[in-house]
């Protein structure tokens, strides 16, 4: 049986763009830093009460309609995001829900930046194996809730009264991680090809706990108890901790050497792909990775400016921008990259 491959696609940002200009109101930032180190201009934020799945509704339902399908012809979910709605239960179930498609089994993975190789290779065992036809693949992130700032109508000028220095200071402490994120969802359906030369190829994934700590959350665990207690605040445990420049080195190592094993294994040659659809996390990392792969920078498409790093979201976001705008046409070959928290890495390849 074919592989799978992309039938529709859909993305939903939530509210206005806050731009580096803005962060600087609540932290010790300039729009230039944030520019140069990271290619970000803007970002967007889930609003109070939205989260992970409010986002997903739509831009599952722009897919859904970019494939001409009904919600009750999807018969799997997989929702992937580290900022689900409750510690338990995932996401995916409440997406359902949303959709009005109770009981169609939902998969929540844990892959955090890395989730769209892990989720495309699962989506494909799953159809192969003849456990479903049709499956929405969803990245969704409200990351707003670990942001290290309370004044969100300073953030969002909509007073101008002074931020408690205190605060400000925490802002600053945590700026290398805030600058980065923003909130935002993208959504893929993906059915068996059904042509021989077309559909999911191949994927080489790794995790690696060892190296958890480049970036995680220390509060909020099962391994506390309680699981969350007031110090955890005060220790501010509840913002992620991230080694920036560890984590920076990590990936540009890690990709191009997933990038280049998993092609050699699969006999491709790095100049057959037509589009390295690579995670957006920051876009000095894509830079470094397309030089390391000596690949021509016009194939490593890029949106970091508007979004930041969606984590999950960032690929299939990407995506619906290219299949919309005509980038992606049926037959491309292309190469998927990612690297995220856990650590989890790895590449896939599809022919479209
Ligand atoms: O999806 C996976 C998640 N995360 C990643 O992949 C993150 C990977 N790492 C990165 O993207 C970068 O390491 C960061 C963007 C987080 C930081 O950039 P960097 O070029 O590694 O900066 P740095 O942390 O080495 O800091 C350089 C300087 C420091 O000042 P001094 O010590 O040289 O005087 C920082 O204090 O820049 C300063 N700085 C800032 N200045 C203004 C750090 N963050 C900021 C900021 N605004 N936001």
């Amino acid at each position: 049986m074919a592989g799978i491959t992309i039938i529709g696609s859909g993305k939903h940002l939530p509210g206005a763009p806050v731009t580096n200009a803005a962060l600087s109101r609540v932290m010790e930032t300039t729009d230039e830093w944030v520019k140069k180190r990271t290619g970000i201009e803007q970002r967007h934020f889930a609003d109070e009460g939205e989260g992970a799945s409010d986002l997903a509704v739509g831009a599952a339902q722009k897919a859904l309609e970019s494939a001409e399908l009904r919600a009750d012809e999807l018969d799997y979910i997989i929702f992937c995001t580290m900022t689900p709605d409750h510690s338990f239960p995932g996401s995916g179930g409440l997406l359902g829900a949303k959709l009005g498609i109770p009981g169609v089994p939902a998969l929540d993975i844990r892959q955090q930046c890395c989730a769209m190789p892990f989720a495309l290779q699962v989506a494909n065992g799953l159809v192969v194996s003849g456990a479903a036809k049709t499956i929405l693949i969803v990245g969704a992130e409200a990351h707003a809730g670990f942001m290290p700032w309370k004044d969100w109508d300073v953030l969002y000028g909509n007073s101008d009264r002074a931020v408690d220095p205190a605060d400000f200071d925490r802002g600053t402490r945590h700026r290398g991680l805030a600058i980065l994120f923003g909130d935002g969802a993208g959504a893929l359906i993906v059915r068996a090809s059904g042509d021989a030369t077309r559909g999911f190829i191949g994927a080489e994934l790794h995790s690696d706990g060892r190296d958890a700590k480049q970036i995680y959350i220390e509060g909020g665990g099962f391994r506390r108890r309680p699981y969350w207690s007031p110090q955890m605040f005060e220790r501010e445990e509840h913002i992620p901790s991230m080694g920036g420049r560890e984590l920076f080195k990590t990936a540009v190592t890690r990709l191009p050497e997933v990038v280049r094993s998993l092609t050699k294994k699969h006999g491709v040659a790095l100049t057959e792909i037509d589009w390295f659809i690579a995670h957006q996390a920051n876009d000095r990392i894509n830079v470094a990775v397309t030089e390391a792969l000596g690949v021509d920078p016009a194939r490593v498409p890029s949106n970091i400016a508007r979004y930041g790093n969606t984590s999950a979201g960032t690929i299939p976001i990407l995506m619906d921008e290219m299949f919309r705008d005509g980038r992606l046409k049926r037959g491309q070959l292309l190469c998927f990259l990612a690297l995220g928290s856990g650590l989890h890495w790895g590449a896939a390849l599809m022919r479209l």
